[in-house]
C-alpha cells in the first residue's frame, strides 16, 4: 500500500517569515504544500493569490497543491499552471461545467481535483470519479484555517472510497480542515491517503517533529 501523505497547509504560515516557513517544511518529512487561494466570493475571506503563489514556488521543492476556493476557475487554470501547480482543485459548487473544468486542468499538465463542502454529498461525483485525479473532502467550511473539525467527515470518506473501488478508479482521498493527530488515523482507517494540516503544524512549537508524528501516525 502506497503511503499516507501529509500537506502543510500555507494559509496557517507566518506570512512576514514565508521563506523560512517554506524552507522549514522543505527540509520536513511533509509530502505536499497546500496552498489556499480565496476571492472573498465563495468563501468569506480572501487569502492571496498569484504574486505571493510565485514567491512560494520559487521556494518550494515539494509537489505544490493549489486548492481554488473561488468562482468560476476556469478563467485561471492556465495562470495555475505557469504558476508551478502541480495539482490543481476546483470546488464542485463553483463549476457548472465540472467535466469541462477537468479536462482544461489536465490539458495543462496538471492533476485534476474536486473538492466537496461539508454540505454537498460524494455522489455528486457518480458520473466523474474516473476522471478525477483527487477529492478533496472539506472537513470544515472552506474560509478560514483553524476551525473544528466536522465528525461526520468519517463516513464520507467511506463513502467515497466505495465509490472509488466501485468505479474502478484511481481517484486519491484528501482531508482539508481541523486535521491533528486526534483523527488522522481514524481519517486513513476509513480511506483518506493525504491530510492537509495547517494550524495543527504551523502554531505548533516543533512544526518539524509535528509533521514527522502526523505522518508516522498516518501510516502506522
Ligand atoms: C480552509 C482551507 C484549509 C485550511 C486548513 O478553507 O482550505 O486548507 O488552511 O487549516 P486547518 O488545518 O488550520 O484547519
Ligand atoms: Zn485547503
Amino acid at each position: 500500500m502506497s503511503s499516507k501523505l501529509i500537506a502543510p497547509s500555507i494559509l496557517a504560515a507566518d506570512f512576514a517569515n514565508l521563506q523560512r516557513d517554506i524552507e522549514m517544511v522543505n527540509k520536513s518529512e511533509a509530502d505536499w504544500f497546500h496552498i489556499d487561494i480565496m476571492d472573498g466570493v465563495f468563501v468569506p475571506n480572501i487569502s492571496f493569490g498569484m504574486p505571493v503563489l510565485q514567491a512560494i514556488s520559487k521556494h518550494a521543492n515539494k509537489t505544490i497543491d493549489v486548492h481554488l476556493m473561488i468562482v468560476d476557475p476556469d478563467r485561471y487554470i492556465k495562470t495555475f499552471a505557469n504558476l508551478g501547480s502541480n495539482i490543481l482543485t476546483v470546488h464542485y459548487e463553483a463549476c457548472t461545467h465540472l467535466h469541462r473544468t477537468l479536462q482544461a486542468i489536465k490539458a495543462e499538465g496538471m492533476q485534476a481535483g474536486v473538492a466537496l463542502n461539508p454540505h454537498t454529498n460524494i455522489n455528486v461525483l457518480e458520473d466523474t470519479i474516473n476522471d478525477i485525479d483527487l477529492v478533496c473532502i472539506m472537513s470544515v467550511n472552506p474560509g478560514f484555517g483553524g476551525q473544528s473539525f466536522i465528525e461526520n467527515t468519517y463516513s464520507k470518506v467511506k463513502q467515497l472510497k466505495e465509490l472509488i473501488t466501485r468505479k474502478g478508479a484511481s481517484t486519491k482521498i484528501e482531508i482539508d480542515g481541523g486535521v491533528t493527530n486526534k483523527n488522522a488515523k481514524q481519517l486513513v482507517e476509513a480511506g483518506a491517503d493525504i491530510l492537509v494540516a495547517g494550524s495543527f503544524v504551523f502554531k505548533s512549537n516543533k512544526p518539524l517533529e509535528t509533521i514527522t508524528d502526523l505522518r508516522t501516525l498516518a501510516n502506522s
